[in-house]
């Protein structure tokens, strides 16, 4: 295909994102440690299995940018620091317990903490992490905790929204679009609102929350078309789990529209499986579903770019706008 279709001006190439927020995240990393120390072994140990399986730690990155970016000085760089760790510990918590429910058996290209230690033990260091996050930010302003609260609200709500969808082949990109804006862009939207707001601007907190819904919504997008593109080393799942398990994603939900032959696929009972597994993946695969999602996620990278356009210019900003376009050009 023609990759420069997709291209966006990479006019920040230099910027390296992890790079230019380098010593906020080397305290991150430090602090995360203490935190999962648990007394019960058990629960440590699950908890340092997730979090130190090889996560790229963008929830952190992103929330430290956009406090650097919006002129967040030295003053409240502890709150920063912690917001970071807090996205990185709810976000972990919410993958232990999406594996218990999904019965999800892989995780970061590793068996998931539900398929080594088991549900009981799963679900509860996903409490213990979750906790950790409040015990965490609790001191911030009631505001903030809010902000931060609602945002689990919208997580939890995102899930069940999209199990009660799942094998129905009238879900719409309406639909779709609803799930990820709670299960995915929820978090990112908060963590820049909060970041925004320790930073002392309140006045860019709105354009910041657009800026996390909009990375939020198309990181999930290519996340959604990766999964059947795959390959399986690169995207540490087997290609097409979200095919098998019906989930209504944004390949499935265009596919769907556009061609009847996919809807009787996912009607299944038992999940898209065997030979219609295989048929399903390929009619997925067309370019005409592809580069609409692909289309669908550049839409959001425009709003993600006209949101960062209200910050002054910055290391900080140019590395979030190629923090955003990392985040598209994994998948080509
Ligand atoms: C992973 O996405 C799942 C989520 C982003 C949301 C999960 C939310 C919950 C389990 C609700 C409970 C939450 C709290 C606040 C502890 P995905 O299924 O698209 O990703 P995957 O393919 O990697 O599993
Ligand atoms: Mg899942």
């Amino acid at each position: 295909m023609n990759t420069s279709k997709w291209t966006v001006a990479a006019d920040h190439a230099g910027s390296n994102p992890a790079i230019t927020v380098a010593a906020e995240l080397r305290k991150v990393e430090d602090k995360l440690a203490q935190l999962l120390n648990s007394r019960e072994t058990l629960i440590a140990e699950i908890c340092r299995y997730l979090v130190n399986a090889g996560g790229k730690r963008l929830r952190p990155t992103f929330v430290l940018l956009v406090y650097r970016a919006c002129g967040g000085s030295d003053k409240r760089l502890n709150d920063a620091i912690d917001t970071a760790i807090a996205m990185e510990l709810i976000h972990s918590a919410t993958l232990l317990h999406d594996d218990i429910i999904d019965a999800g058996t892989i995780r970061r290209g590793k068996p998931s903490a539900f398929k080594l230690y088991g549900l009981g033990p799963s679900l509860v260091a996903g409490d213990y992490l979750f906790a950790r996050a409040f015990e965490l930010c609790g001191r911030f302003e009631e505001n903030l905790v809010r902000t931060a609260a609602q945002a689990c609200v919208l997580l939890t709500e995102g899930e069940v929204m999209e199990g009660r969808m799942r094998r129905n082949a009238q879900v719409t990109l309406e639909d779709y679009l609803g799930v990820i804006s709670r299960k995915t862009a929820s978090l990112f939207r908060a963590g820049a609102e909060v970041a925004a707001q320790l930073a002392g601007d309140q006045g860019k907190a709105a354009a910041m929350g657009r800026l996390g819904d909009a990375f939020g919504l198309a990181f999930q997008m290519i996340d959604d078309l990766l999964d059947i593109l795959g390959p399986e080393e690169k995207i540490g799942k087997p290609v097409g789990s979200d095919l098998r398990a019906g989930i209504p994603s944004l390949p499935v939900v265009l596919g769907v529209e556009r061609d009847s032959r996919l809807s009787g696929l996912l009607h299944a009972e038992a999940g898209v499986d065997g030979l219609g597994f295989e048929r399903a993946l390929e009619l997925l695969r067309s370019p005409d579903v592809v580069d609409r999602a692909r289309a669908l996620a550049l839409d959001q990278v425009a709003i993600a770019r006209d949101a960062l356009s209200g910050l002054k210019p910055s290391p900080y900003r140019d590395s979030l706008a190629v923090l955003i376009e990392e985040q598209v050009y994994r998948e080509l």
